[in-house]
């Protein structure tokens, strides 16, 4: 097994990476802390049919299960009151806990009624898609969308414990496999040459989900994406460098009306930015190539952009990473590097076209 620590000053908790690590029964350590108290499951419906006999072992600990709509659409404050009330009613109290079975909306939503229900209790992320295995349940960000933009409220909010089972990926559409994707590539990138060889080497086995090449994979972009969140948990420097590819990937996502995954939209993004960083001459023209061949090891087609450079701009210009009318990137910058930028939508409409 694959143990990650997370360590917030003092307050640490483990990440559990294993093949078969849901299976019933759960280990000595996983079954003490269920058994510890009152667990709230919150899942949506497309996990709760896809992974039903988890459920059901799961059922054993649990004393309200709650599931909400699969999607993006899920991820905001109406839904977030509904689950609270049901708590309420049901009797939850401060000694109690949520378990988030489900992908990064799932945990983003219940992360964010664990933080703020009761000023706060105890939460155990139990991530179910590639997305959420590689990068959403570890870090503690957790939060809502607004009409005015994604993840425009929330909080930070370390879980007690994640529990990460490669096997549950067997289930998962290929659309939201290759989604995730997009998020380890970006590690690739953000890790550089290393990462980028293993991932060219290991690509065939991670398109079949091989469950040894699986677990090397979670544990190498969660021990990234650690090792940054633990330096700079609240996103005062280095933790924006996990946001290559989001700036352009939110915008792109918010224009879709959420008809395409995040993933899709990172990827999307990711390709954005790169020849941003080139036009910039932050990287040599063959290094760019040889970062956006990475991207297109993700098999998935480019979606028509149906929307002009001005909508886009003034999408990417409601991102919360801005800052004095100017619109902020984090790119690869040679050698090696990443670097945030803040350009004016004209800057940017400049060098793109
Ligand atoms: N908190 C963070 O640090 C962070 C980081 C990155 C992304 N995010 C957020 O994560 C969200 C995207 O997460 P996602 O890509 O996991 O999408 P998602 O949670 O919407 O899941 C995608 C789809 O897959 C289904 N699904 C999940 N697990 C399944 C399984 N094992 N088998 C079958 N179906 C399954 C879901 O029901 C859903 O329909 C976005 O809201 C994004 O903002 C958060």
């Amino acid at each position: 097994m694959e143990r990650v620590v997370a360590d917030f000053q003092g307050r640490a908790y483990p990440i559990l990476i294993q093949p078969n690590v849901l299976s019933d029964p759960f280990l000595p350590e996983m079954e003490e802390m269920l058994k510890e108290r009152r667990w709230v499951l919150i899942t949506d419906d497309h996990v709760s049919t896809a992974l039903a006999s988890l459920v059901e072992t799961l059922k054993g600990y649990t004393y309200l299960k709650i599931e909400i709509q699969p999607g993006e659409k899920s991820k905001n404050f109406r839904q977030v009151e509904e689950i609270m009330e049901m708590m309420a009613e049901a009797g939850i109290n401060r000694y109690d806990g949520i378990i988030a079975l489900g992908g990064g909306v799932v945990g983003d939503l219940a992360g964010f009624c664990a933080s703020i229900y009761m000023r706060g209790i105890s939460w155990i992320q139990i991530p179910t898609t590639l997305l959420s295995q590689v990068d959403s349940s570890v870090g503690g960000k957790t939060g809502v969308n607004l009409e005015a933009g994604k993840n425009l409220v929330g909080s930070f909010y370390q879980p007690q414990a994640v529990w990460i089972d490669p096997f549950v990926l067997e289930t998962l559409p290929n659309k939201e496999y290759w989604g995730g994707c997009a998020e380890v590539i970006k590690y690739a990138i953000i890790q550089g040459s290393e990462m980028s060889e293993w991932i060219r080497e290991n690509w065939q086995d991670v398109m079949h989900k091989k469950p040894d090449v699986m677990t090397q994979l979670i544990k190498r972009c969660i021990a990234c994406k650690n090792t940054i969140v633990m330096a700079d948990e609240r996103e005062k420097g280095l933790r924006k460098v996990l946001n290559f590819g989001h700036t352009a990937g939110h915008a792109r996502e918010k224009l879709s009306n959420y008809t395409i995954s995040h993933g899709e939209a990172v990827r999307w993004g990711m390709l954005y930015e790169l020849e941003l960083a080139c036009r910039l001459h932050w990287i040599l023209p063959e290094k760019c190539s040889e970062y956006k061949e990475l991207v297109h090891l993700i098999p998935v087609e480019d979606e028509n952009e149906n929307f002009s450079g001005e909508v886009f701009m003034k999408a990417m210009a409601s991102d919360k990473k801005n800052r004095d009318n100017r619109i902020s990137f984090v790119l690869p910058k040679e050698p090696d590097l990443m670097e945030e930028i803040l350009l004016s939508p004209k800057e940017i409409q400049r060098l793109m076209t």
